[in-house]
């Protein structure tokens, strides 16, 4: 028997052609703490619908956001999100196939942004809209790598 611990919440990419992922980046629009749960909500019941997974990286100046699934489950929700007015100046910093998904166990995953990634005055100086795709990665791997070792 295979031990399923670690079976991810939606099926394989495969099943469903190759594996996308897509992260952007946006500024809340009048954050509280009762509009992230319902985002995150929403988010969750759909995402686990749709085969996707993530991680929502968020704080009162930012959020920051990847989303991995099916392709077209990707752009479907990508296009949603776009359309919301919780946020604004959404901006698309990477999309493309990946080999694997960093967060297979979460439906969406939610994190405070943390003091090793843009600080509020970077973040109001533009960082994030400069920040290279590769930058922008890094970030999520760092994070999936702490959840994966029970850091976070
Ligand atoms: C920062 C942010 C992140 C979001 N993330 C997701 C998500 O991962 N999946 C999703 O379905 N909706 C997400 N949403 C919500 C969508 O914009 C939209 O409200 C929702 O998908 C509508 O779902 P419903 O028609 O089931 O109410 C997000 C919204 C914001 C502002």
């Amino acid at each position: 028997m295979p031990t399923l611990l670690h079976a991810p919440v939606a099926g394989p990419a495969s099943a469903a052609g190759p594996l996308m992922q897509l992260i952007y980046a946006s500024r809340p629009f009048g954050f509280s703490g009762d509009m992230l749960d319902d985002i995150l909500l929403a988010a969750r019941r759909n995402n686990r619908r749709d085969g996707l997974t993530g991680a929502l990286i968020c704080r009162a100046d930012l959020f920051l956001q990847l989303l991995e699934g099916p392709r077209e489950k990707v752009t479907a929700t990508f296009g949603r999100i776009l359309r919301d007015d919780r946020h604004m100046e959404v901006s698309l910093i990477w999309s493309g196939e990946a080999p694997a998904r960093l967060f297979p166990d979460w439906d969406m995953m939610d994190d405070p942004a943390r003091s090793w990634m843009w600080n509020r005055d970077a973040v109001r100086a533009g960082a994030i809209l400069q920040a290279t795709s590769g930058e922008a990665r890094a970030v999520f791997r760092r994070v999936a790598g702490e959840v994966a070792s029970g850091i976070a």
